[in-house]
C-alpha cells in the first residue's frame, strides 16, 4: 500500500540562484517545489545596495514561475548604509541581511573583517526588526576547518548577540551539536536553518574512499555525532530549526578540480530526501514544520496556503544525475541511497 503525506507548500530559507545563464538554468529546480526562498547575495560582484536587490529579483522573475516569490537580501559590508537597509526593509524589497566573515566561503571577499564598523547597520537592524543570517565560520588562519562554527559562536556571535539584545539572528546552515546546543539554550529571537546534505552526509563521506568534491560544501560536514545532532534538531519540530537547502550549483568543471568550490546542488531532489530523513527518524508528522511553518513563523510570514503531497512508493524515484545549463552541467547531490518519497503535487 502507498503510503502519502500532504503539507503546506515548503519555502526554502537559504538558496543560491546566481545570475546569467546559471540562474535560467536551475531556478526551475527550486521555483517547482518551493513558494517562496531566500536568496543568497553572494554574487560577483555581491548583492550589497537596495537597487541591487530589485534589479537582481528582477532577473530572477523573468526565469521563474509567476508564483515563485524569491525574497530578498542583502551582503552586509563595512561599508553598507544603514538608512539604506531600513528602507529596503520598509520597501518590502528586503527580507534579511547576510554577513559572510570576509572569505569564509564562495565569493565572500567583501564580506566583513573588523565587525565593529558593522555596529551602525547591526543597531538599525535590532531597532526595525530586520533578520541577520549568519555566515557562522571564522577565518583566523589558526583555527582548524572543522572548529571555525563552534569558535564564531564564542568569538563573534555571542558577542554582536550580547551587544545588540533585540537583533533577530539566523546562524545559517549550522552543522555542528554545539550549534544546536547554543540555539536551543537561547531566546526565541535566535534560530538555525539546516542543510538537506548535512542531515545525510558526514566529514567520511567526503573522504574515506577517495575526495567527493559534490560533497564538499561551507561548512564543512563534521563528524556523525553532529550530523546526527543536526537529525535530531530537525525531525524534533523546534520551532527555531527550519529548513534552507543551500543548495549552491558550480559547474562540474569547477568542483571536480584541483582547487574546487565548495557547495552543493540539492535543489532537484531535496523534499525526498527530506522525507527519506524524517521517516526514518518516526517523524514525518514534523516534516511540515521543518519545511514549510516553523520558517515563517520566525520571519512573520503567512504560511503558504496551497499544498504539496508527497507519495511513498516501491520503485525508487528517477531524478537527473545532472542538470544541463547554458553555463555547464551541474551535478545532482547524491544522498548514497534510493529515495522512495515522491512530489506528485
Ligand atoms: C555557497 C556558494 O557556493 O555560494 N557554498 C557553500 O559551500 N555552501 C556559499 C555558502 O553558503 O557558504
Ligand atoms: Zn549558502
Amino acid at each position: 500500500m502507498s503510503q502519502s503525506i500532504t503539507i503546506p507548500r515548503p519555502d526554502d530559507w537559504h538558496l543560491h540562484l546566481r545570475d546569467g545563464a546559471m540562474l535560467a538554468g536551475i531556478a526551475p529546480e527550486t521555483a517547482r517545489h518551493f513558494a517562496r526562498a531566500i536568496i543568497m547575495p553572494n554574487l560577483v560582484p555581491p548583492v550589497v545596495t537596495s537597487a541591487d536587490a530589485t534589479a537582481y529579483r528582477e532577473r530572477i522573475l523573468a526565469v521563474t514561475s509567476a508564483d515563485f516569490i524569491p525574497l530578498m537580501t542583502l551582503y552586509l559590508t563595512e561599508d553598507t548604509d544603514p538608512a539604506d537597509v531600513v528602507a529596503a526593509h520598509k520597501g518590502g524589497i528586503i527580507s534579511a541581511v547576510k554577513l559572510y566573515p570576509a572569505g569564509a566561503t564562495t565569493n565572500s571577499a567583501s564580506g566583513v573583517v573588523n565587525f565593529e564598523n558593522v555596529y551602525p547597520v547591526l543597531e538599525a537592524m535590532a531597532e526595525n526588526g530586520i533578520p541577520l543570517l549568519c555566515h557562522g565560520e571564522v577565518t583566523d588562519s589558526e583555527i582548524d576547518i572543522f572548529d571555525r562554527e563552534a569558535v564564531f559562536i564564542d568569538r563573534v556571535l555571542d558577542p554582536i548577540r550580547q551587544k545588540f539584545q533585540g537583533l533577530k539572528v539566523v546562524m545559517e546552515h549550522i552543522t555542528t551539536a554545539d550549534a544546536v546546543a547554543y540555539v536551543q539554550d537561547q531566546p526565541e529571537n535566535l534560530a538555525a536553518t539546516i542543510t538537506t546534505h548535512h542531515l545525510v552526509i558526514n566529514r567520511n563521506h567526503i573522504l574515506v574512499g577517495g575526495i567527493k568534491p559534490h560533497y564538499y560544501c561551507l561548512p564543512v560536514a563534521k563528524r556523525e555525532r553532529h550530523r546526527q545532532a543536526l537529525v535530531n534538531a530537525a525531525i524534533s519540530g523546534d520551532k527555531r530549526f527550519f529548513h534552507g537547502t543551500d543548495s549552491a550549483p558550480h559547474t562540474d568543471d569547477a568542483k571536480e578540480s584541483a582547487c574546487g568550490c565548495a557547495g552543493c546542488f540539492t535543489a532537484t531532489n531535496t523534499l525526498s530526501i527530506l522525507a527519506h530523513v524524517f521517516e526514518n527518524g518516526s517523524a514525518l508528522q514534523n516534516l511540515e514544520r521543518f519545511t514549510s511553518r516553523n520558517g515563517p513563523g520566525f520571519y512573520g510570514l503567512p504560511v503558504n496556503s496551497d499544498t504539496i503531497t508527497l507519495v511513498k512508493s516501491d520503485s525508487p524515484v528517477e531524478y537527473p544525475a545532472k542538470i544541463e545549463t547554458d553555463a555547464g552541467p551541474v551535478t545532482v547531490f547524491d544522498p548514497g541511497f534510493p529515495l522512495f518519497w515522491r512530489v506528485v503535487q
